[in-house]
C-alpha cells in the first residue's frame, strides 16, 4: 500500500446506468488513472445514484460489475485506489439526510441537470431534486480536496462546497471544501451524431451517438463514419458552432494522443477531406480502447478476483467514512451512547 499521508485525497464516481462511453473515459476515468499515483483515491460506482431514473434490477447489478471491472481494465490500481460501491457503505445514504437537513431547497432547485431532467419526465422523483446532496455526502465523508470530473458535474461539485461550508458555518470546522477538477480537453465531449449535445449513456442506445468503451472495432469505426461535420472542408479547431462536429472530432484526437492543439493540426495539414480525418480519428480510438478491452474480458472471466477487489475497498471506504458520521452525528446533536 502507498504511503498516503501527505497527498491530497480524490473522490470520484460513475453512475452505472447505462454503457461507459469514450465522454466518461476522457472526461474522468482517464483524468483518474493519469493522477492515480501521487493522490489518496476513492474510486465509486455510484449505484444509488443511478435509481434517481428508472433501473432494471438484473441489468443494473450486472452494469455495476461491468462498470467496476472497468475501472480497473481503464487502469486504475486497486493497490494505490480504494475502489468500491456506494451502497455498500450505507454512509453515503446516511449522511446524505444529515445534508438534506442543511441545505436549501432553492439551492437544488437551481441546480441546471434536474431543470433538464424533470423537463423530460411527467412524475419527478425526490431522488432526483436530492441527487446532488448524495453526491456532496460522497464528496465531504472523505475529506476529499479534489473531484475530477467533466464538465457537467462542475455545478454539483460547487454545490457540495457550499454544503461542506454551510456545514462548518453552522457547527464549527468539519469538512474540507473540495475543489473540482476539470481538465482542459476532454471535459466536454459531444455526440458523434449530434456535436451541439454533449456524449452521454442516456442517449448512448441511439446509433451513432456514442462510442461505448465496450464497442468493437467495426462498431466504432462505423460510429465515426456517421460523425457530423460540416461543408468547410477545413480541418482545424474552431469556437464556431456550425463547425461543432470537426471540433469535437479533433479534441477527441487531441486527448487521447495527449498532443497540443498546433501538432494536432500539423497532423492533418496536408490531409484532404473530412473522410480520412474520420478514419484517423477512428484508429487511434481503436488502438486505446483495444488493451482496455482485452484487459476487461481478464477481469470479467475472474469475477472472484473483483468481488474480492470490491469488498475490501468497501471495507476500507467504511472504516474511513463511518469515524466521520459519528463526529457529524456528535456536532449536530445526535445522542451517542
Ligand atoms: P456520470 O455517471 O454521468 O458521468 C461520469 C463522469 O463522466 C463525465 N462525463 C463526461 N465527460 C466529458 N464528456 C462527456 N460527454 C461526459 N459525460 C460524462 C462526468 O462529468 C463524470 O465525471 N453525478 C455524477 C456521479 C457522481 C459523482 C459523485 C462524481 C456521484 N457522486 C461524487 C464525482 C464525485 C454523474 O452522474 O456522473
Amino acid at each position: 500500500m502507498p504511503d498516503t499521508i501527505n497527498m491530497k485525497r480524490v473522490f470520484s464516481g460513475i453512475q452505472p446506468s447505462g454503457d461507459l462511453h469514450l465522454g466518461n473515459y476522457v472526461g474522468a476515468l482517464k483524468g483518474w488513472v493519469n493522477q492515480q499515483n501521487n493522490r489518496d483515491n476513492f474510486f465509486c460506482i455510484v449505484d444509488l445514484h443511478a435509481l434517481t431514473v428508472k433501473q432494471n434490477p438484473d441489468e443494473l447489478r450486472d452494469r455495476t460489475l461491468q462498470t467496476a471491472a472497468l475501472y480497473i481494465a481503464c487502469g486504475i490500481d486497486p493497490i494505490k485506489s480504494c475502489v468500491f460501491i456506494q451502497s455498500h457503505v450505507s454512509v453515503h445514504a446516511e449522511v446524505c439526510w444529515l445534508l438534506n437537513c442543511i441545505t436549501p431547497l432553492g439551492w437544488l432547485e437551481r441546480m441546471t441537470q434536474y431543470k433538464d431532467k424533470s423537463l423530460r419526465t411527467d412524475s419527478i422523483l425526490a431522488g432526483l431534486l436530492d441527487y446532488p446532496v448524495l453526491m456532496a455526502a460522497d464528496i465531504i465523508i472523505y475529506d476529499a480536496h479534489e473531484v475530477p470530473v467533466g464538465e457537467d458535474q462542475k455545478q454539483h461539485v460547487e454545490l457540495a462546497r457550499d454544503i461542506a461550508q454551510r456545514f462548518n458555518r453552522i457547527y464549527g470546522e468539519t469538512f474540507v471544501v473540495p475543489e473540482p477538477v476539470i481538465s482542459k480537453t476532454g471535459a466536454r465531449v459531444m455526440g458523434l451524431n449530434d456535436a451541439t449535445i454533449k456524449m452521454s449513456k442516456e442517449h448512448s442506445k441511439i446509433r451513432g451517438h456514442a462510442v461505448r468503451l465496450l464497442d468493437d472495432p467495426k462498431e466504432i469505426e462505423r460510429s465515426f463514419k456517421r460523425a457530423v461535420t460540416d461543408s468547410y472542408n477545413e480541418i482545424r479547431f474552431s469556437d464556431d458552432t456550425e463547425r461543432a462536429g470537426v471540433n469535437n472530432l479533433l479534441g477527441i484526437y487531441k486527448v487521447i494522443t495527449g498532443k497540443t492543439e498546433s501538432q494536432v493540426e500539423k497532423d492533418f495539414e496536408n490531409l484532404k477531406g473530412y473522410g480520412s480525418l474520420k478514419t484517423i480519428v477512428a484508429e487511434v480510438v481503436i488502438e486505446e480502447l483495444r488493451p482496455i478491452q482485452e484487459k476487461y474480458a481478464r477481469i470479467m472471466n475472474d469475477s472472484g478476483e473483483l468481488h474480492r477487489i470490491l469488498l475490501d475497498g468497501g471495507e476500507k471506504a467504511a472504516e474511513i467514512s463511518e469515524s466521520k458520521l459519528s463526529e457529524v452525528k456528535y456536532k449536530m446533536g445526535l445522542l451517542n451512547l
